[in-house]
């Protein structure tokens, strides 16, 4: 489906019924990662799961896509499907604009779902290699990025046990506009520092890491878990920093529970 939303076209895709929840997806992704939740987790939530700005079939506008721009867009969605709360559920790159959307609109949450994410911003060094990238990548493309996040994103049992889905995510990561991909590096760069203002977050949070994630590993999951209030923590066994798509069954369990305690309003 498609909506035109803060001045863009915005692509996203629907599923099920109940308490609805947006997917937000990790970088350079798109919204197809929530594959397995879209499928399985029809008969309790009403699942939104849109392409970013720059990302899968939603428009490519020219400027840097800061984590605040990108939050910015999911609330005027969110105002468009008509949805006073949703449950922000955000991967990676997803968890850090799911955390600048807290901090700006927290009237807006019903609940939050962290995975596979960290509060901290990027170093000095760090952030002047996501520039650097940027510029690599509308010169050449996305192969400078995509070979090295490819070694990292999947647990090892994933990539032995399951090639196709090391396909598919090859193949996504290799379907990302140049342009989405460069502006959102820049973005990345930019981000502030999370970890104090999650403090302020008021609604219950389930924290999801992949007890093999080497991008942001498990560490960084209890930082974020202790920094909020009504957060709880789970470690999925043999996934890397795509917990959600490595172990389907094991992270729909663990986002029942949390619907289910969140539905009779336990903290
Ligand atoms: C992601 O999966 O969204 C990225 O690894 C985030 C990052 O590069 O910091």
């Amino acid at each position: 489906m498609q909506a035109r939303i803060n001045g863009i076209d915005m692509f996203y895709e629907e599923s099920g019924a109940g308490i609805p929840i947006l997917w937000v997806h990790g970088f350079p992704l798109d919204h197809s990662m929530w594959k397995p939740q879209l499928d399985g987790l029809v008969d309790c939530a009403r699942n939104i799961a849109p392409d970013l700005r720059g990302f899968g079939r939603s428009e490519v506008p020219p400027g840097s896509s800061g984590m605040d721009l990108f939050a910015d867009d999911l609330r005027a969605l969110i105002d468009y499907l008509k949805l006073e709360q949703v449950v922000l559920a955000g991967l990676s790159m997803g968890g850090y604009i799911a955390m600048a959307f807290a901090r700006r609109y927290p009237a807006r949450l019903r609940g939050l779902m962290l995975i596979d994410t960290r509060a901290g911003a990027d170093s000095p060094e760090a952030a002047q290699a996501r520039r650097d990238n940027a510029a690599r990548v509308r010169a050449e493309g996305v192969a400078p990025i995509a070979e090295p996040m490819l070694a990292k994103l999947l647990s090892a049992t994933t990539r032995t046990q399951q090639p196709a889905l090391a396909q598919a995510l090859r193949d996504m990561l290799y379907s990302a506009p140049p342009m989405g991909v460069a502006n959102a590096l820049t973005g990345l760069a930019d981000r502030p520092d999370s970890l104090l203002g999650l403090a302020a977050v008021a609604v219950p949070t389930l924290v999801v890491v992949g007890s093999d994630d080497e991008i942001t590993p498990p560490a960084d999951a209890r930082r974020i878990a202790a920094a909020i209030l009504h957060a709880r923590l789970v470690e999925i066994p043999q996934a890397g920093h795509m917990a959600n798509w490595e172990q389907p069954e094991a992270f729909n369990q663990a986002a029942r529970e949390f619907l289910a305690r969140l539905t009779h309003a336990e903290p």
